[in-house]
Order: structure tokens, then sequence, then C-alpha cells
């Protein structure tokens, strides 16, 4: 199992006392989370701890209040999103939010225009994702849940990033796919040395992916286990049970 970085390697994303919140409504009370280059990290947290409201402050889709992002070294808090998705970072919201009106090449294309001036890897990502490429003439909106989630992350990696947010994957997807998204995001970890933060709730696709695991609460990260500590029933209800 791969642990946190050595000492010395410079983490991937290392963020500090990171705050943000919603119109003077604090949610992020100064987070701290460090991802090494070529790591799975879960984050894991009951409903409203903040999680989204972290994985959108490190897109840039909401500012940060207060605290320190760095990518690859570089301070990005003050960075648009758009220029941090050109910078190397992914991003896959919760919910999914592909484009329902347009058909998935179009969608695909947003994903290229959006990771701009990096080269798109259509190809990579159709060997990822065979379904797209048979539907890729379909409008989005009328695919399954489970494919409009392969289309969402589809989206974000013909942008070829380095770095990928994927925000509850699994949520309302039936097993089968939630595995096939896990083994392929494996499979991108260990192939092509796609980092991954990895919001989830779902302990199996948790322990399919991660190999580190932060536990939100209250906007604050307080605890990291082991994937394997997930196992233990206890360990479980004590950080997501409501
Ligand atoms: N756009 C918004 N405007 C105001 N408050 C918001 C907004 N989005 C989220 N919040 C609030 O911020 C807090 C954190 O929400 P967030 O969506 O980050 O939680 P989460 O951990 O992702 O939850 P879930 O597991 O349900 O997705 C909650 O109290 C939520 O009500
Ligand atoms: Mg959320």
């Amino acid at each position: 199992m791969r642990t946190a970085p050595a000492m010395g390697e410079p983490p991937l994303l290392s963020v500090r006392e990171l705050r943000c919140g919603y119109g003077g409504k604090p949610v992020l009370q100064g987070v701290d989370l460090d991802v090494g280059a070529g790591e799975i990290v879960a984050v894991i947290g009951r409903n409203g701890v903040g999680k989204s409201t972290l994985i959108k402050a490190l897109i840039g889709l909401l500012p940060a209040d207060a605290g320190s992002i760095r990518f690859r070294g570089a301070e990005i808090s003050a960075v648009a999103a758009h220029r941090r998705a050109r910078l190397g970072i992914g991003y896959v919201p919760q919910g999914r939010d592909v484009f329902p009106r347009m058909s998935v090449e179009e969608n695909l294309a947003v994903g290229e225009a959006i990771g701009g001036g990096r080269t798109a890897d259509y190809e990579r990502m159709y060997r990822s994702f065979p379904i797209l490429w048979e539907r890729r003439r379909q409008v989005a909106g009328t695919m399954s849940g489970g494919q409009q989630q392969q289309l969402a992350i589809g989206r974000a990696l013909v942008g070829r990033p380095a770095l990928m947010l994927l925000d509850e994957p699994s949520e309302g997807i039936q097993p089968s796919i939630v595995q096939d998204i896990a083994r392929i995001g494996v499979e991108l970890n260990r192939q092509d040395g796609l980092t991954i933060v990895l919001v989830e709730q779902n302990i199996d696709m948790i322990r399919a992916m991660a190999q580190r695991c932060y536990v939100m609460d209250k906007g604050r990260m307080v605890a990291e286990l082991t994937p394997e500590m997930l196992d233990d029933r206890d360990t479980v209800r004590r950080y997501l049970a409501v």
C-alpha cells in the first residue's frame, strides 16, 4: 500500500487552513489536506459536513476566504476555475451535471475546451469508457445515471488532468457500475499516474480505490484512516452514521 508522500517530496496538492463558505456563512473552518502525486485519497463524512464545498473550493468555483491551496507547489487559491482546469485539475461534480440536451460527443467537447491547451486524449478516454463511444451520438439526458456518471468522468478526462476531483461518483448508481467506475479509476491511477481525490460515502468504493482516507466533520478534517479501518463497523458508525 502506498502511504503518505515521503519527506522532501512536495505533495501534488497541499491545502492549509482553508476557510470558505456561502455569503458569510462559514462552512470550511480550516481544512488541511495533502495529496501526493499518484495517490488516491478518499474524503468521507456525514451529509452536510462540507465535502462538496471543499471540492468546489479546490477547483475554484467558490472563493477561499482564508488559507492556502498549493498545486505542484504553486499557490492557486486566487486563480480562476478555468485556469485551474488548465493547470491540470479535473472536476466531476456531485450529481454529475452533464449537459442533458447535448450529445455525448458534445459534452466531451466541452470537457476538451475546459482543459484547453492540453492535448485531448479521446482514445484513452474511450478505452476506459467504451460505452461512451457506442453512445457518442446519444443525447446525454436520455442515458442512465451510471452512463451519465461515466460521461461526467470522461468529460473531465479528455482534458488530461493530473489531479481528478470526484464528488460522490457512486451516488444513485447501481452497484455493478460503481464497481466498473472504481476499477477504471484504479486503472487510470496505476497506468497513467492519475492522482484522485475521492469524496465518497460508499465504503466498498473507497475500499476498492483509496490508499488513504480523511474524515471530515463540521468543516474540518478530524481523522485520517487507512481504508482497512473502514472494515470495522464501529469506526464507520462513528464517522458516518447520523
Ligand atoms: N449554495 C449554497 N448556499 C448556501 N449554503 C450551502 C450551499 N451549498 C451547501 N451549503 C451548505 O453548506 C454546508 C456544507 O454543504 P456541502 O454540500 O459541502 O456538504 P457535503 O458534505 O457535500 O454533503 P453531502 O454528503 O450531502 O453531499 C451545508 O450546511 C449546506 O447546507
Ligand atoms: Mg456533497
